[in-house]
């Protein structure tokens, strides 16, 4: 059997059940069968990675949360929320777990971290058997628009508890004595009832920090805050999120049991949530990869912006809503920022051509030249020559020099 030795290393991945490995091991044996011309084969392959993809998209069941676990009353739509008492703004807000089925999406470690978390919930009882108990607190961090806050409303859903969302620079007050006073009064809301309280935006403690004239108070809201954080495990699940994590008290952080880094997404996950943001406009997965190879280094939050932008141009293009029709809108849509950190964004911006030269000769991007002529709209000779002439070097030395 000729590719025998790469099946070996898939059903080794497979049987150690290693994710990482196991994707590289298919893509070599989809790299080998494509070498080999047996299109056949890679055409099954691909279907079958297609449908794996789309179980993942599947929203998961609600996981079933022993009542036990999770004290307090339940919270009913007529609950307020408490509220500043100099100001009588509320404290946070209250969301009732959304009947939706949209999940997000992670790199293989968020989706393993994430998903081990509310295994823990579903075996409770596994877990008393030996003396532990699930993870109540979890501190998410990473950059601006990667997910965090859809994660907190995702748990929420999986659990089917309520959110009780606080934001730290709500809870601050101009004054003195009121923010620690707040903060308690935030945790005795959340701790009365059975809920998820998340403490959103958590980065504004610190800000607080660097103010001179608040040291003592900000030494008061600290303790306040650890007092509260310490007390709450006896009650329910508590999430905090930041952008920067270095900012943090190192005591802060110590509060919670597990931390989840959401940093950009991977080309895979790239993908996946630009098929997302495209729809209702459905896209080949040729056109997906290109997008995804163009977006490099985007945020998720920065792909749901673009791929708006591309849909309302395409709407106002009257191309056709296929393929080449995004991938116009695309250039367009970069063409109109001024600024882009990617060297294929840059290109794309620049000159259409450049970038099928670009793609069709970048030996990391394995991409056949059947699938940028679906995606783009150009022609199976017309690549070839793009390819041949190279247009993109100049480019590329362009940029270099700027
Ligand atoms: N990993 C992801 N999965 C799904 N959607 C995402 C993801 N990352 C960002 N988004 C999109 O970007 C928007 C901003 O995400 P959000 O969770 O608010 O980011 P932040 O990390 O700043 O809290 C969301 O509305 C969502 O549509
Ligand atoms: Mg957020």
């Amino acid at each position: 059997m000729e590719h025998f030795p790469v099946v070996q290393s898939i059903i080794r991945a497979a049987l150690v059940g290693d994710r990482q490995a196991l994707d590289k091991q298919i893509a070599r044996l989809r790299e080998r069968l494509e070498k080999s011309g047996q299109t056949k084969e890679v055409a099954t392959l691909d279907r079958l990675l297609a449908s794996v993809s789309d179980t993942h998209e599947m929203a998961p069941s609600r996981v079933e949360v022993s009542r036990a676990q999770i004290v307090g009353e339940r919270i009913t739509p007529d609950v307020n929320p408490p509220i500043d008492r100099e100001t009588g703004a509320r404290l946070c807000s209250i969301e009732f777990p959304a009947n939706t089925n949209s999940q997000p999406v992670y790199g293989d470690s968020v989706q393993e971290a994430i998903e081990g978390l509310l295994q823990e919930w579903v075996s409770a009882e596994a877990l008393k058997s030996v003396g532990v108990e699930p993870t109540r607190s979890l501190l998410i961090y990473g950059p601006p628009g990667s997910g965090k806050t859809v994660t907190a409303h995702y748990i929420s859903r999986r659990l089917n508890l309520p959110l009780i969302t606080a934001r730290i620079d709500g809870l601050i007050s101009s004054f003195l004595g009121t923010t620690a006073r707040n903060i308690a009064n935030l945790f005795d809301f959340a701790n009365r009832y059975a809920c998820i309280l998340l403490l959103d935006e958590f980065d504004a403690l610190a800000k607080l920090r660097d103010d001179p004239q608040e040291i003592g108070e900000i030494k008061r809201v600290v303790n306040t805050l650890l007092q509260n954080l310490d007390q709450r495990r006896n009650y329910g699940i508590t999430i905090a999120i930041t952008n920067h994590d270095r900012l943090l008290d190192p005591a802060v952080w110590r509060r919670f049991e597990t931390h989840v880094h959401i940093g950009e997404p991977e080309l895979r996950a790239r993908e996946q949530l630009i098929a997302r943001f495209l729809q209702p406009i459905k896209v080949e997965a040729s056109t997906s990869r290109i997008f995804s190879y163009c977006l490099e280094g985007r945020s998720g939050a920065d792909l749901e912006r673009i791929c708006a932008s591309v849909k309302r141009t395409l709407a106002l293009s009257g191309e056709a809503h296929d393929g080449p029709g995004v991938f116009h809108a695309l250039s367009t849509v970069l063409a109109r920022s001024p600024f882009h950190d990617h060297v294929a964004a840059r290109i794309l911006a620049t000159d259409q051509e450049a970038f099928i030269s670009l793609i069709a000769n970048d030996p990391d991007f394995l991409i056949k030249q059947t699938d940028i002529g679906e995606a783009t709209g150009y022609g199976q000779s017309r690549i070839s020559d793009l390819k041949k002439a190279k247009r993109h070097l100049a480019l590329m030395e362009a940029g270099h020099a700027q």
